[in-house]
């Protein structure tokens, strides 16, 4: 069975995107996530940058990961020389080849590029590290000349050669017939780089291995310059799971590491992102929730399941819901309805829906409990009396909570990025460390800054429950506390009533 190697470049093209910069200490841990995800290249960073990328580059090659690590240099001697210093495992050179890019940013011939470009391979070589050699803009460049400057660096033992869809205008037939050629051309392996501007860089980079391409460069989430590179979990996962193509990817890591990256670089993935994204394996039609519930390959892929790729199937509740799903979610609860409540919840749940509601669990729990007459709602666990809240540009945000837990007083608090993770670190520790929030989502419900916020999360316990809650307030911080008490109320109400 084939094996591609999977290059990562979150940590330098990634970082490229507009948006994005990284301090030292989110880079390491990211490069330790891309560690235990298993890739086979990191590239840190672009060590003659600036003095911080040096720094972040070089710690990052002091780890002795197993991944190697790799420095972007121009074919200019202090750019490899930085790399060089930073203690790579592999420096990564690139030079523009197209015409238009060679007549607007570099001040030489074809024939000196490649002469350049050889004596940078030798010089690289001759301190024992590894080279990777990229003709940029390599898909608008005449074929000729790429299998020319290609040879010439292969001849000057460069380890891998890169063909960069730089400007994101490659198609999947076209890249395919230009892989295809290099690969003939060629005796050193191949490794691509695509960009997403059409939409296409997974295509291309499929595509490109289909074609013989040795290696794949890709990004957590497909950040990147512009609208991004080939994004890392779709690309491996199209090579397992479809192709059967191995890598030395451990998938089950794949969606740990692109929440990470999600949270340490602030650009959240959308909803319905493949693989990783929140709604990939989560069903609210009737139709299908009742299928997936008895075979779950109905309306899944089937050859990638959510354990797979370390992610989590769920029935979502909402106004497509069918009655199959909504009793089989309040049964896992510990709610047992005759058809005749069970029509009544139905109900309640679709005039929600068209409300334009979206119905959490705990929604549809509360209903349930009017619905079978549990109207004296059990005593809450925890009653917060008391929420200070400090906060400004030279204070760590903290928390302080002054609660009733299961009628005792207890004053707790906690330190977080901001006020509201403060906050929500200070509830959770209410109740031990047994409670994640895995999903946290605030939606203002008028406008101006008086607006009312609202607030979602998802709330996960050590036994792996998950259930979705809201809360509502003027005050951004009470609304995230409302939400999370309310779950966690109804969680070790949950506990109590099962045991
Ligand atoms: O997009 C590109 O061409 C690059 C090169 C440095 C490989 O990022
Ligand atoms: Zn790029």
């Amino acid at each position: 069975m084939k094996t591609v190697r999977v290059f990562d470049t979150t940590l330098r093209d990634g970082e490229q995107m507009p948006g994005v910069s990284l301090p030292q200490e989110y880079k390491i841990r990211i490069a330790k996530q891309l560690d235990k995800l298993g890739v086979d290249v990191i590239e840190a960073g672009f060590p003659s940058a600036s003095r911080g990328e040096f720094e972040s580059v070089k710690e990052i090659s002091s780890l002795s990961l197993n991944a190697e690590i790799c420095g972007l240099a121009r074919i200019v001697k202090e750019d490899i020389d930085a790399a060089l210093k930073a203690d790579v495992d592999m420096v990564h050179i690139f030079v523009p080849t197209s015409k238009v890019q060679i007549e607007h940013t570099v001040k030489m011939s074809r024939e000196e590029i490649i002469e350049k470009s050889v004596e940078c391979v030798e010089y690289i070589k001759s301190h024992g590290v590894k080279c990777m050699f990229s003709a940029m803009d390599a898909t608008r460049t005449e074929v000729g000349y790429l299998k020319q400057i290609f040879k010439a660096v292969e001849e000057a033992k460069v380890d891998i050669v890169n063909v960069p869809d730089t400007v994101g205008v490659a198609t999947p037939f076209k890249f395919h017939e230009v892989v295809k050629q290099l690969r003939e051309h060629l005796k050193v392996p191949i490794d691509v780089h695509c960009h997403n501007d059409f939409g296409l860089a997974v295509a291309n980079t499929y595509a490109a291995v289909m074609a013989g391409a040795n290696e794949v460069q890709v990004t957590v989430n497909g950040i990147g310059e512009r609208a991004g590179n080939a994004d890392l979990a779709q690309v491996v996962m199209i090579l397992h799971a479809i192709e059967g193509i191995r890598t030395n990817i451990k998938t089950e890591h794949l969606f740990e590491t692109s929440k990470l990256v999600e949270r340490l670089t602030g650009v959240k993935i959308p909803p319905n992102h493949p693989i990783v994204g929140e709604n990939a394996f989560s069903h609210e039609s009737g139709i299908h929730a009742h299928g997936v519930l008895k075979e779950y390959s109905t309306f899944e892929p089937g050859v990638v399941t959510p354990e797979m790729v370390g992610h989590r199937r769920r029935i979502v509740i909402g106004k497509h819901a069918g009655r199959y799903q909504i009793r089989k979610i309040l049964e896992e609860a510990g709610y047992y309805l005759d058809e005749d409540q069970l029509n009544q919840v139905f109900e309640k749940v679709k005039e929600m829906g068209d409300r334009g509601k979206r119905v959490t669990d705990l929604d549809l729990f509360a209903i349930a409990e009017v619905v079978i007459g549990e109207l004296k709602r059990e005593e809450k666990a925890i009653l917060v009396d008391e929420v200070t809240v400090l906060t400004g540009n030279k204070i760590t945000p903290t928390a302080v909570l002054n609660a009733e837990v299961f009628g005792r007083r207890k004053v707790t608090s906690a330190i977080g990025v901001g006020p509201v993770d403060a906050s929500l670190k200070a509830v959770t520790s209410l109740v031990g460390e047994s409670i994640r929030i895995t999903e946290f989502r605030m939606d203002a419900i008028t406008g101006g800054s008086d607006a009312l916020a609202e607030v979602y999360v998802t709330v996960e316990d050590d036994e792996g429950h998950t259930f979705t809650s809201r809360g509502a307030a003027q005050d951004i911080v009470m609304a995230s506390i409302d939400a999370v008490i309310n779950a966690v109320n109804y969680l070790l109400r949950m506990k109590k009533r099962k045991s």
